[in-house]
């Protein structure tokens, strides 16, 4: 599909077209109005652990500039907005008491959502886990089951009335995987001993949220969001051939699978490890009816087999090793991902409908008197919205798509350096720039 064609008409009337962020990366205000502190403040304050040892104590202060931004939403006519809410705004300790002024802070942005004619998409954890749960094991501790549901409660009793799309989780995959067996990310924890067990109660966790929203807010439309990148084999050698297997079971299918009730992927022999920590019951409490998946892709990984790499046996094959595209990242510009994932999540039985919930590119942006001419962010969101529609028009129920991200942000361990946003934003300055991309969206969605 050419560019040129593109027209949102293609797409339907009831197609949502949108843009997400995520609290930590956004808001700032690190300790206003009774926030406690999450295990990304903790970690961001840990030495080595940020590139250029930046942190979010303001990031793009969206805790105080929330009516600007979204004000830039409208002016791009953008319909639908997902962000996060900060669970120690809500409840500072991750338990107990409930800050007031957090709930009421997420009632006026969602207010002023609505007063714009802008539909405002829950997500309830994008990655801030209070710090004084991880003190007691975080997503290690069977309890935080208990603890996750409890929250999910407080924003279902709170702003259920006013919302009507919720997703319980951001990326599991992403979370556990490199917060607790890579230890790149906040909690900064390694090995299959944090890692199998957070597995197991993450899973748990987002179905026993799912299951209190659906009893709580019979009306809302319920989903979760999972990362996923397309997994391809260097070569049709056997062994390569099982790597990509492999990888594709720990990146694509490791929570969507159990979710749909059929059980963990047993191709990587070492996540079987799993079962030291189910209980009788919990496989009836590993299933939930989503009324959607969020997918959220960026690009393809190539993979083939090493005896290097442990439990996986596997290795990528860096874009920077193939001489191909790459964003800042270094991840491959490959916009048949984006396809590919589509048609490999609508595969299962039953299929669920879909909405891409996250697609987008970091590139060197700069900002001139004329603004920033991010050409290249522009083609990388037309060719990938192209493949949405090819994926569509094939039968594919995919309801919508939501560019990452509103403004520049904090990239987590990468800092401000990458810069994913419609909106350029001055740090120095906090002032707004729409790049020419988030202009062509405007254009596009008008
Ligand atoms: C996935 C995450 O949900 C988001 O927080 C992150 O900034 C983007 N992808 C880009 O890496």
């Amino acid at each position: 599909m050419e560019h040129t064609e593109l027209n949102k008409k293609l797409f339907g009337d009831d197609f949502a077209w949108g843009v997400s962020t995520a609290a930590f990366q956004t808001e700032g205000a690190c300790d206003a109005d009774g926030k406690g502190r999450s295990i990304w403040d903790e970690f961001t304050s840990r030495k080595g652990k940020i590139k250029n040892g930046e942190n979010a104590l303001i990031a793009c202060a969206f805790y105080h500039n929330y009516r600007q931004d979204i004000d830039l939403i409208k002016q791009m006519n953008i319909p639908n907005f997902r962000f996060s809410i900060s669970w120690t705004r809500v409840l500072p300790d991750g338990d107990g008491a409930i800050n007031q002024q957090g709930i009421d802070h997420y009632h006026r942005v969602i207010d002023y959502c609505l007063e714009q004619g802008i539909e405002p998409w829950l997500t309830i954890y994008h990655w801030d886990l209070p710090q004084k749960l991880e003190a007691q094991g975080g997503w290690t501790n069977r309890k935080v089951i208990d603890w996750f549901t409890n929250f999910t409660v407080i924003c279902a009793q709170n702003f259920g009335d006013k919302v009507k799309h919720w997703m319980v989780m951001n990326e599991p995959g992403v979370f556990t995987g490199a917060g607790y067996f890579l230890g790149v990310h906040a909690p900064g924890r390694t090995g299959l001993r944090n890692f199998l067990p957070a597995i197991h109660y993450t899973v748990l966790s987002m179905v026993s949220g799912a299951k209190k929203l659906r009893e709580l807010l019979p009306g809302a439309v319920i989903g979760t969001t999972f990362s996923c990148s397309h997994i391809e084999p260097y070569s049709q050698k056997t062994k390569d051939i099982g790597a990509a297997v492999r990888v594709d079971a720990l990146l694509n299918r490791l929570f969507i699978e159990p979710i749909l009730g059929l059980g963990y992927p047993t191709e990587v022999s070492a996540l079987n490890g799993i079962s030291k920590y189910k209980q009788p019951g919990d496989e009836a409490n590993m299933v939930f009816d989503f009324d959607f998946i969020g997918i959220q892709n960026y690009t393809r990984e190539i993979v083939r087999f090493s005896l290097f790499t442990p439990y996986v046996y596997a290795r990528q094959v860096k874009a920077a090793e193939r001489n191909v595209p790459t964003t800042l990242m270094g991840w491959e510009v490959h916009p048949p991902a984006i396809y590919e994932m589509l048609k490999k999540f609508s595969t299962y039985n039953p299929a669920k409908p879909v909405y891409i919930t996250e697609n987008g590119v970091a590139f060197e942006d700069e900002l001139t008197d004329e603004g920033v001419n991010d050409i290249h962010r522009t083609e990388y969101l037309q060719t990938h919205i192209g493949q949405v529609l090819r994926a569509k028009q094939e039968g594919v129920n995919v309801k919508g798509y939501f560019i990452w991200t509103l403004t520049d942000n904090f990239e987590w361990a990468e800092g401000y350096h990458p810069r994913f946003g419609l909106i350029y934003i001055d740090f120095a300055t906090q002032r707004r720039v729409i790049k020419n991309s988030g202009k062509w969206y405007g254009e596009f969605l008008k």
